[in-house]
């Protein structure tokens, strides 16, 4: 990403978004957005000695008005090719309403921030997790999510309250499990207001990377990956790579979906489940209840 254009990087500080940034290389603008202002200068002096130019914006995402303000920043520096929304928190990091804000709240904040500022032939990428695709149906409450584009506080009281219906030490990863497929649907339902600008929004979900938070989860990932396809966590340049592929101005035609990039991971769960399910004729929620949930509430992917 060249001459005027900049890359927005939230989460830039550390692990799937840095790796991203380091790729964007030698010319490149890049802002990074997270929390922690000293991770995120560490970052940034390290991408200026590779020829990049880094400047970062220390906010929390989950708050509205924060990220309003790295929009202007953002606007001010040039023009907005790209926004790798990467920032978020696991079921380790946080307690469930943490998660949730984070998540899904910091999804909503960063598209709706950027939507005004994004030019034609920009793309905003939304990181999600296999996650939502391990977690259960029955526990995400999907119908509820439109509520988001018209209340932000009934939506975060109805997922709140799906959230709570589980007992205290599942919630983190049940508040996960929902926040990322909110993030899934956020981005898809999105596509049509950005692509009448011109603009496009793809998210993607990642499985088990090494990164910080691919460390914290690693005792209860490592325990299933050898049911994966591909039977190692990922690096994250693998999934750095595609997050900028899906950013290249070159994907005009790409927007509105879900790419999952997991070594086979949730192929694997699906396979074990339709085994589990001829198995278990008659019982009807074998399927979703046993070897996803089991994934999907242990892991941070
Ligand atoms: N690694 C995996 O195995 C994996 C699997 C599936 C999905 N993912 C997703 O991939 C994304 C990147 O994760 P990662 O593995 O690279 O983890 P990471 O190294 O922990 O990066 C997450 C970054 O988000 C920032 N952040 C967290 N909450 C924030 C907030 N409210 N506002 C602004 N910044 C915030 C953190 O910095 P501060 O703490 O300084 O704010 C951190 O730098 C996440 O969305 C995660 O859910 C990761």
């Amino acid at each position: 990403m060249k001459d005027d254009k900049i890359c927005v990087i939230t989460g830039g500080g550390s692990g799937i978004g840095l790796a991203a940034a380091r790729l964007l290389g030698e010319g490149s603008s890049v802002i990074l957005v997270g929390r922690t202002g000293s991770k995120l200068e560490l970052a940034a002096a390290e991408l200026r000695v590779g020829g990049i130019d880094a400047q970062t914006c220390a906010c929390d995402l989950a708050d509205r008005e924060s990220a309003l303000r790295v929009a202007d920043f953002a606007r001010e520096r040039g023009r907005i090719a790209a926004v790798i929304h990467a920032a978020g928190l696991s079921p380790h990091m946080g307690d469930a309403r943490s998660i949730m804000e984070a998540n899904a709240l910091g999804t909503m904040n960063v598209n709706d921030a950027f939507f005004p500022v994004m030019e034609s032939g920009s793309c905003i990428v939304d990181v999600s997790s296999m996650a939502a695709y391990l977690a259960p149906r029955i526990i995400l409450p999907r119908r509820r999510y439109p509520l988001a584009r018209v209340d932000r506080d009934r939506f975060m009281r109805a997922m709140m309250r799906r959230v709570n219906l589980f007992p205290i030490g599942l919630r983190p990863s049940v508040a996960y499990g929902i926040s990322k497929d909110f993030a899934i649907w956020y981005a898809k339902t999105d596509a049509a207001r950005f692509g009448e600008k011109g603009s496009r929004v793809v998210s993607v979900s990642p499985g088990n990377f090494e990164t910080p938070m691919g460390e914290l989860e690693k005792d209860e990932a490592s325990a299933y990956i050898g049911k994966c396809a591909i039977k190692r966590f990922g690096k994250p340049e693998e999934i750095a790579r595609l997050l900028l592929a899906c950013a290249d101005e070159r994907m005009g035609y790409l927007t509105g979906v879900d790419i999952v990039c997991d070594g086979g991971c949730t192929a694997s769960a699906l396979r074990r489940n339709t085994t589990a399910s001829k198995r278990s004729r008659g019982r009807r929620r074998a399927a979703l209840d046993e070897p996803p949930w089991e994934l999907g509430a242990s892991s941070c992917g």
